[in-house]
């Protein structure tokens, strides 16, 4: 992986840097800058070697044209205060005022321009119009350097297509991100836990498959647990459910035995009479939620209180956690006890532990851990995932 360094001298010489500032906003305010403080590194490095930085990035996914609510502008007040440095912000990306901001940067400057995804070349599927648009952003710069691990699993213009435009390396971020996951994919301390969480099973069958070869346990969380409950034969109610998984579920559950890796379920859950943040609830045993007060109603928002308390002793016992996707509907506070012990069993732990993916880092935030508690938050969400499902990353290969 190409470095910064082999870029060689960066005074006075233009460098677009591509960062992921796709930080959550509501009503226009930053609720976690985690990706912004992420990529300061990169970015006061080049600025005290005395490049001139061009910040590029995407926030949210608009359609290839302006839509105000996905302005980066607040990302650049939010990146000044923190740099302590005026960051510039332009409304375009591309284009006569974009070309004059980043034309008239003096050494170790700063500008911000608008949301790459305002263009339809950034995520067009033609990889001529992604190049096109990769030479238009590349005209007034000299090098690239790429620091937004979150996107590296994308072929995108500004990902992919820049990197062969102009002399490009890796950035600290990116360089950081992927020592942590070969330490996880390649040198993982035994023994090894995975604990995923988060809706959907079928956004993490990739990486199930692959872990099952991998770790001593895996941890069984979020909505995604009730489609495994489903797959042993409880009634789940109410609760989140993808039917056509459950075979391929069924098939994980009986690699896992055969390969002697354990897979930990929960065995109670809180369930809800509706989803919202002051439905009735209570806690049941994972094989009774049909049998609730709330009948066929019923739906699990967290993992119960005896399964986050085996989640966090498997924990603490690890030398190497990962985690992904939060145990329970954390947002709401009756529903967020699992994800706070697991968060704090990861504190706990002397083991080495890494908080992958948006939602997660997002959640142990909310909830008032600090980012120093573990041993690295990764940035990436879907990006991390890939990466331990052993995919090849675009965004990674165009800088090796
Ligand atoms: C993320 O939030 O995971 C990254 O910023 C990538 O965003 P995307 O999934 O919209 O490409």
């Amino acid at each position: 992986m190409r470095t910064i360094e082999s870029l060689g001298s960066l005074r006075s010489r233009t460098v677009i840097v591509r960062c992921d500032l796709n930080v959550p906003l509501s009503e226009g305010v930053i609720t976690d800058d985690g990706r912004i403080r992420a990529s300061l590194t990169t970015i006061r490095e080049l600025r005290d070697a005395g490049a001139r930085v061009v910040l590029i990035s995407h926030l949210g996914r608009p359609k290839g044209e302006p839509e105000e609510r996905f302005s980066l502008r607040p990302v650049a007040a939010r990146m000044a205060e923190l740099l302590e440095t005026p960051v510039a912000f332009v409304a375009q990306t591309v284009g006569a005022d974009a070309d004059a901001a980043v034309t008239g940067l003096g050494d170790g400057d700063i500008v911000l321009l608008e949301n790459l995804r305002f263009n339809p070349g950034e995520t067009s599927k033609d990889a001529g119009e992604r190049l096109a648009f990769a030479q238009q952003l590349a005209a007034h710069a000299d090098a690239f350097v790429s620091d937004g691990f979150g996107v590296v699993h994308r072929r995108q213009a500004s990902v992919t297509e820049l990197a062969g435009v102009l002399p490009s390396a890796a950035g600290r971020l990116v360089a950081a991100e992927l020592e942590v996951l070969e330490r996880l994919t390649d040198r993982a301390e035994r023994p090894y836990a995975v604990v995923l969480g988060g809706s959907k099973v079928s956004d993490k069958l990739g990486v199930i498959s692959h872990l099952i070869e991998r770790v001593d346990t895996l941890l069984i969380g979020g909505g995604m647990l009730f489609t495994f409950l489903a797959a042993q034969g409880h009634d789940v109610a109410s609760s989140l459910l993808e039917k056509d998984q459950l075979d391929t579920v069924r098939g994980y559950l009986a690699e896992a035995e055969r390969r002697g890796v354990r897979i930990v379920l929960p065995t109670d859950v809180i369930v809800a009479e509706a989803f919202a943040a002051d439905a009735a609830h209570e806690t049941v045993a994972a094989d009774a939620i049909g049998r609730s007060s709330f009948g066929a109603a019923a739906i699990g928002l967290d993992i119960g209180p005896d399964s986050a308390a085996e989640f966090a002793r498997v924990i603490r016992e690890s030398a190497t956690v990962f985690w992904n996707g939060p145990m329970g509907v954390f947002e709401m506070a009756a529903f967020a006890e699992g994800t706070r012990t697991v968060a704090q069993a990861l504190t706990d732990t002397a083991g080495f532990t890494v908080v992958g993916g948006g939602d997660s880092a997002a959640a142990v935030r909310a909830l008032g851990f600090a980012d120093t508690d573990f041993g690295h938050i990764s940035t990436g969400g879907g990006a991390s995932l890939e990466f331990l499902e052993g995919k090849q990353l675009p965004g990674l290969e165009v800088l090796v």
